[in-house]
């Protein structure tokens, strides 16, 4: 069988044309939730849970006239001469019939893997995969909503707790939080985002914090990114790394990024999600669906990408980005990993380069939250492709690459955690393409952020119950 999602060669275009927002439906396009479209149109033939009837399954991962996504649409529009599969081209536009595809593949996979009841906890202890058998070990509990795990190098662990707290784990002892941490804005997706600890800690004793925060106006919120100077359990010496300008703080609470990264060059990346504003991903005068680059005191690089663009936000280094909540560097080569919540349907892991434009909202694999389309387009040039992308979406957070000895063959793999799909999933990459993926932990809860330690283990972040778990090998 084949797997259940598809990996897709990297890239079309270079460059960074204007472009010009389409129009992401027509007045007159019907507002129908493609459930709905569903149930009038295919229901009487495929069944109401697509389980087939007078016409075929479209759950058991068989299919007769191809398996990609491109496959099932042009059977909805063209039909099947000489079937009752009539097709569907008068009666529903592009959009819906790609609402659709992502309707079909979202039933498929909740019919392969089931429901996900509530987190099955406590986790399996010893558990067999294909390359290794490992445990698992409850490092702590009872923490809030853990957003990011980062190590300090002596080996103690540093986690941010979303209501805003940072704490320090140190030989399995969760010490009391961190005093001196800014005051955070705790609204929806709002709160104490990722840690980052400077690549020269041991000199300067630098730990940088993202945290959204509210602005001068009642209820506004944005990103901040701040550097502080942790002397024993205080963070002193705070110095703003990035801050949008006043005007840029919005009254909603979504999609605030923020995960941070340095790369080998000491060069400090964060993202900024486009805070509900998708246009603003494509507008280079806007911080928001970006990732940035900095140098470690917040300065711009003079060599990104639009320095010097007139009205250009200068730290931008690649946009058209959704939520990006995971960023890793592929350690054979130095190349830039990022994952993006997709909107329903089109989650993706992205190679992200320099300057390049990553599509949202002009392409995308999803559609919206409530199952009404956004677009027909998956792709178009000058816009890059995900490496892979997940549909149905798994709410795909942070990653890491595997770097340690005591998992020799997961060697180089990424890691990969995700929020509702509720797991930790291994991905196999080789010159840029995925070329295969395994569930390694599924249904033991919402899984935020994954680290792998000094030591070589796995330490993996778990949200609903707030758990640091260590995966560490059994055989
Ligand atoms: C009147 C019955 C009928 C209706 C209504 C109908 N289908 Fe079909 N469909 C069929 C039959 C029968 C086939 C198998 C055709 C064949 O023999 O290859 C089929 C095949 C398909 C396939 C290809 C399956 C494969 O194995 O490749 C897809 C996808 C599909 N239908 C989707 C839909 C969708 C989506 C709708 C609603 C918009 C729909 N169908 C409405 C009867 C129907």
């Amino acid at each position: 069988m084949r797997p259940f999602l598809s990996v897709l060669v990297l890239g079309v275009g270079l460059g960074a044309a204007p472009y010009v927002l389409p129009p992401l439906q027509s007045a007159s396009a019907p507002r129908a939730s493609v459930a709905t479209i569903y149930a009038s149109l295919c229901a009487n033939c495929h069944g109401p849970t697509l389980q087939g009837g007078q016409g075929p399954s479209l759950v058991d991962a068989e299919w007769k006239h191809g398996d990609t996504d491109a496959d099932i649409a042009r059977v909805i529009r063209e039909g099947v001469a000489g079937t009752p599969m009539l097709p569907f081209r008068a009666a529903l536009t592009d959009l819906q019939i790609r609402a659709m595809v992502i309707h079909v593949r979202e039933a498929q996979e909740s019919a392969r893997l089931g429901t996900l009841p509530p987190a099955a906890l406590p986790l399996p202890a010893r558990i067999e995969s294909e390359r290794h058998a490992f445990r698992t070990e409850v490092l702590a509990d009872g923490l809030e909503t853990p957003w990011g795990i980062e190590f300090l190098p002596d080996g103690a662990l540093l986690v941010s707790e979303r209501p805003g707290r940072l704490r320090i784990i140190r030989e399995g002892q969760v010490l009391p939080p961190i005093s001196g941490v800014p005051a955070v804005w705790v609204e929806q997706d709002g709160g104490l985002f990722d840690i980052a600890v400077h690549p020269r800690f041991a000199e300067n004793g630098w730990v940088y914090l993202a945290f959204s925060e509210t602005g001068a106006e009642t209820g506004s919120s944005s990103t901040r990114i701040i550097r502080g100077t942790l002397r024993g359990n205080a963070l002193v010496d705070q110095v703003t790394i990035f801050r949008p300008a006043p005007a840029l703080y919005w009254n909603n609470n979504s999609h605030f990024g923020a995960r941070l990264l340095f790369d080998r060059d000491g060069y400090l990346f964060f993202s900024i999600g486009d805070r509900g504003h998708m246009a603003d991903a494509q507008d280079l005068a806007s911080p928001y669906g970006k990732l940035h680059r900095v140098h470690d005191d917040g300065r711009v690089p003079s060599d990104n990408p639009f320095v010097g663009r007139a009205g250009a936000v200068a730290s931008i280094w690649s946009y058209g980005h959704r939520n990006q909540q995971g960023l890793a560097i592929d350690p054979r080569n130095g190349d830039l990993y990022a994952t993006e919540h997709g909107p329903r349907g089109g989650d993706e892991l992205n190679l992200v380069r320099k300057g390049r434009n990553y599509g949202w909202p002009i392409i995308t694999y999803g559609m919206n939250d409530n199952g009404t389309p956004l677009t027909d387009r998956t792709e178009q040039d000058g816009l890059e492709q995900p490496v892979v992308y997940w549909t149905p979406s798994i709410a795909v957070s942070g990653i890491d690459f595997y770097t340690g000895s005591r998992f020799p063959r997961w060697a180089n793999d990424l890691f990969v955690t995700a929020l509702a799909g509720q797991q930790l999933r291994r991905l196999e990459i080789r010159d840029g393409r995925v070329t295969h993926q395994e569930l390694l932990l599924r249904g033991s809860g919402r899984v935020r952020d994954v680290r792998v330690g000094p030591d070589g283990l796995i330490y993996v972040a778990f949200n609903g119950p707030g758990l640091i778990v260590r995966l560490s090998p059994a055989d």
